[in-house]
């Protein structure tokens, strides 16, 4: 079958597995199951660069189709299990997960099982998991606790886990970085992103650490993660039994991919920081109302880190540094309306609604 796509950036964009094919585990006989995911914009930030004082990227992956950088993982994962033969995939997730999941195994005609967390994911990441008509249980519990149930579940039944433990979804969302490389030119000087259960910063890592040995760019860029502060397992050197934080997607207190995060920050001369959910939120109105990008609480810590350690040791002014806003905003209206004033009511009238304007 012929794809034909098209993305902001790049004109006939095919998806992730086609744009990268032999950088992913795919032969010819792999079907190809994809929305035409990635190809996301790299937004210029003026007033973050401005403040941080160097040239800032944002990477807005709530372009994606299902509104985060999940489906990059995704069309890899639900790929390769149908031509495994695979009937049903299962997950664990603060909400993004399992959006993705849900819609992607559609596509595929597999059966979808999400466990999330009851009261703990954003009220657009439980519609979309419905909408596409996944089996959504709410489980008493954390993240955590799911995944743990759902590793279990993958030896009692027949079913493909799609978690970032599945190594094909690291393997789809390394595209992401090679974007940026193809955007760039070359690898940026530092990458700064949210870190959960830590799946996206071993991707982004492995995937420079990959174009930089194919020949695609001539250096690599210090990572830097960022927990948030309730739920920062890595920095504080420990799992956390009851992670807490206004950011849901990333309130997970022991990550699968925590060697990942550790060798990603280590081997690049990064580091794993932590950033309270006040800096969180700062950083998510000052996106919204100063660069006029919405993304999500959890997507927002990446922009909150780097205002809180500012330029990093050893950049300067002529630096590029591209922060990761993981999922879009429109995943968590609660969070968004609480950050605003309710509008206010007036009558149907010219003279009312002059009056209140003041224009
Ligand atoms: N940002 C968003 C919006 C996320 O949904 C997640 C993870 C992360 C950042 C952290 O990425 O886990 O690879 O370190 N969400 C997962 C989920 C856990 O279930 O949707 P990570």
């Amino acid at each position: 079958m012929t794809i034909v796509g098209g993305s902001a950036h790049f004109p006939s964009w095919r998806g992730v597995l086609e744009e990268y094919r032999e950088f992913l585990p795919v032969t010819a006989s792999t079907p190809v199951i994809t929305l035409l995911e990635g190809g996301t914009p790299l937004v210029p930030a003026p007033r973050l660069s401005e403040r941080v004082g160097a040239r800032v990227l944002l990477k807005v992956e709530g372009a994606n189709p299902t509104g985060s950088f999940k489906d990059r993982g995704m069309t890899v994962a639900i790929s390769k299990a149908a031509e495994e033969g695979a009937r049903a995939v299962v997950c664990a997730s603060t909400g993004n997960t399992s959006a993705s999941a849900a819609a992607f195994a559609r596509r595929a005609g597999l059966t979808c099982a999400v466990l999330i967390p009851e009261g703990h994911i954003a009220l657009g990441k439980l519609a979309q998991a419905l909408i596409h008509g996944a089996r959504v249980l709410q489980l008493r519990g954390n993240f955590d606790q799911a995944l743990t149930i759902v590793r279990q579940l993958s030896e009692r039944a027949p079913v493909t886990v799609v978690n970032s433990v599945n190594p094909f979804r690291i393997e789809g969302q390394k595209s992401a970085a090679f974007e940026t490389v193809d955007v760039l030119g070359d690898a940026p000087d530092a990458l700064c992103i949210p870190v959960g259960n830590a799946g996206n910063i071993t991707a982004y890592w492995k995937g420079y650490l990959e174009f930089k040995e194919a020949g695609r760019s001539t250096r690599l860029p210090r990572m830097l993660g960022f927990q948030a502060a309730g739920a920062a397992p890595i920095v504080v050197g420990h799992p956390v039994e009851h992670p807490d934080t206004v950011a849901t997607a990333i309130r997970i207190g022991n990550p699968a991919s925590w060697y990942g995060a550790t060798s990603a920050a280590s081997e690049s001369g990064g580091g794993i920081s932590a950033v309270s959910d006040e800096e969180i939120l700062d950083a998510y109105r000052f996106l919204a109302s100063e660069e006029a990008v919405f993304c999500e609480p959890a997507s927002a810590a990446s922009v909150a880190g780097l205002l809180k350690l500012g330029l990093p040791d050893g950049l300067g002014g002529s630096a590029t540094i591209v922060c990761v806003l993981t999922g879009h905003g429109l995943k968590d209206p609660d969070i968004a309306i609480s950050q605003i004033s309710v509008p206010t009511v007036v009558d149907a009238e010219l003279q009312a609604v002059l009056a209140e304007l003041a224009l």
